[in-house]
């Protein structure tokens, strides 16, 4: 399947598998590719967890209520948040904007050290919701007299972390279907208990569980659904 089109249309969310399970070289070079995806300010704030000591599986697959997706796969890979992780990964920005040769007509290297040293800890420190609040109402009067950004809350921040990190995702598993493997990305589980199956402070959240593998009869539920065009895309 080389063609894009052809690749998207393949991938189904698939709830039963063949035994067979995806190797390992194949997960890790989709991996590669899922981190090609855009994120905001380029934080990659993701984690990917292939899961493949025995009993982290089983309480893995327990964690996600033995859905027939987890319960059938031969593979999980479990695709995190780690919105925590947020000064870490700005500091990995600075010094790679830092690392590229001083062009001194062009000042996007100094632009960019102050947008990862002001800019972006501004947006994302918080301190217990207060520090967020105190933002919307910033936000909301400069908002008055100019173009805002306006999502500065600390649960719309977080929100904005969980966005990227779905390309990431959606990315791994198209992937996958451009390899002849097929997915399920899931999040009925519960998120509590896999942190602790993968030793995760409480700031990481699980954005979703992914099983993969390859399809076997009746992995796919029905024919697909989707709202025709006209109720999902305008031209205005
Ligand atoms: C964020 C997200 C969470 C999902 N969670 C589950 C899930 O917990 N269990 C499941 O069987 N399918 C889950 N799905 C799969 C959807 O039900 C599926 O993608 C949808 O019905 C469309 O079918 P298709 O992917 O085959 O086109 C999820 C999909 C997404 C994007």
């Amino acid at each position: 399947m080389k063609h894009f089109h052809d690749i998207v249309a393949y991938r189904r969310a698939v709830r039963k598998y063949h035994d067979d399970p995806v190797p390992d070289a194949v997960v890790r070079r989709c991996i590669e590719t899922a981190i090609l995806a855009p994120s905001s300010s380029n934080l990659q704030l993701w984690e990917f967890y292939h899961v493949k000591d025995a009993a982290k599986k089983q309480a893995l697959v327990e964690a996600c209520m033995s859905q027939p997706a987890a319960r059938y796969a031969p593979n999980l890979v479990v695709v995190v948040a780690r919105h925590d992780l947020w000064r870490e990964r700005c500091r990995a920005n600075l010094e790679f904007v830092q690392s590229l040769p001083e062009d001194e007509p062009d000042e996007k290297p100094i632009k960019a050290a102050r947008y990862f040293t002001k800019t972006i800890p501004t947006l994302y420190w918080d301190f217990f919701g207060v520090a967020g609040l105190l933002k919307k109402l910033f936000a909301f009067l400069v908002g008055l007299r100019r173009p805002m950004f306006r999502e500065v809350s600390a649960s719309e921040v977080r929100t904005m972390t969980q966005k990227s990190v779905g390309l990431a995702a959606q990315t791994f598993m198209l992937a996958l279907a451009a390899e002849g493997y097929d997915s399920c990305p899931m999040e009925g589980f519960d998120s509590r208990r896999i942190r602790r199956i993968l030793g995760l402070p409480r700031g990481a959240m699980i954005n979703m569980v992914i099983s993969c593998g390859k399809r076997a009869p009746g992995g796919i539920y029905g024919p697909r659904f989707r709202l025709p065009l006209e109720k999902v895309f305008f031209e205005v």
